[in-house]
């Protein structure tokens, strides 16, 4: 059984330490699907990261972490939608310039908290990934664990087109998602996948993979993708 992500209740915000709220075990996804307004996708993801969320594993999906022994990831790393930060921790333990956005305040926090805490330069910000475009930098490497599936319809098409302006010709972008079927959030379909990325993308890769979770089941399918951006 996997052990629970073990992160104390000291490396939380401040505010939250002292305030009794529930260590939120069941909340595994914030109950109302994130893609309908900005102040939802910050109330509901915010929320969650006042527990432990179950994909909040403290440590890289192991998905990623075998990208790393395998040295995909190179240059500059944003990882995008990073909650607590361990990926762009991890790109920055392999002493590559990282950095990490997320809509949740909290989140951002703990990760910031973390960086300091391993000693390790990441620059962690809140901001809307479906405002790439507006970040004003560019990467060589983009790592996306579990963001992709939050977002459909319109939400999707701006994502994805502000990845394109801020990965650099020739950069990568890898992503894990959740696949179909699933409810909440939506898993999503090879076709999907590659209909997203039909225009300015050559995809590498789509395979069968998992996201890891802390809680039972412990791991749900998925898709892991590597696209070049051209
Ligand atoms: C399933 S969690 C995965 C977090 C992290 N990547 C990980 O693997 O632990 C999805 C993350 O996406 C963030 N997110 C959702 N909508 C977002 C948006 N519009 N812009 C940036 N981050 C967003 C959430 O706050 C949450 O941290």
């Amino acid at each position: 059984m996997p052990a629970s992500p073990g992160r104390s209740r000291e490396s939380r915000p401040a505010s939250l330490q002292s305030s009794g709220v529930s260590p939120g075990l069941g909340s595994a996804w914030p109950s109302v699907l994130p893609h309908i307004t900005l102040g939802c996708v910050k109330c509901n993801f915010d929320a969650s990261y006042h527990g432990i969320p179950s994909w909040d594993i403290g440590r890289p999906q192991p998905a990623f972490a075998e990208l790393a022994e395998a040295r995909a990831f190179c240059g500059r790393v944003l990882d995008v939608g990073c909650g607590t930060g361990e990926h762009a921790l991890l790109a920055a333990a392999m002493g590559l310039p990282a950095a990490g956005v997320d809509v949740s305040p909290t989140a951002i926090e703990i990760a910031t908290r973390k960086a300091a805490q391993r000693n390790l330069p990441v620059r962690f910000t809140v901001h809307d990934a479906r405002n790439l475009g507006t970040l004003g930098e560019q990467f060589d490497t983009v790592i996306d664990s579990a963001l992709f599936h939050v977002f459909s319809g319109e939400d999707r098409v701006r994502y994805v087109e502000g990845l394109h302006q801020m990965v650099k010709p020739g950069g990568r972008y890898f992503m894990l998602c959740f696949s179909a079927p699933r409810t909440s959030p939506p898993g999503v379909t090879r076709q999907e996948i590659e209909a997203a990325f039909v225009h300015g993308w050559r995809i590498d890769e789509i395979e069968s993979a998992t996201v890891a979770v802390w809680t039972k089941p412990f791991s749900f399918p998925a898709w892991r993708t590597a696209m070049t951006r051209i």
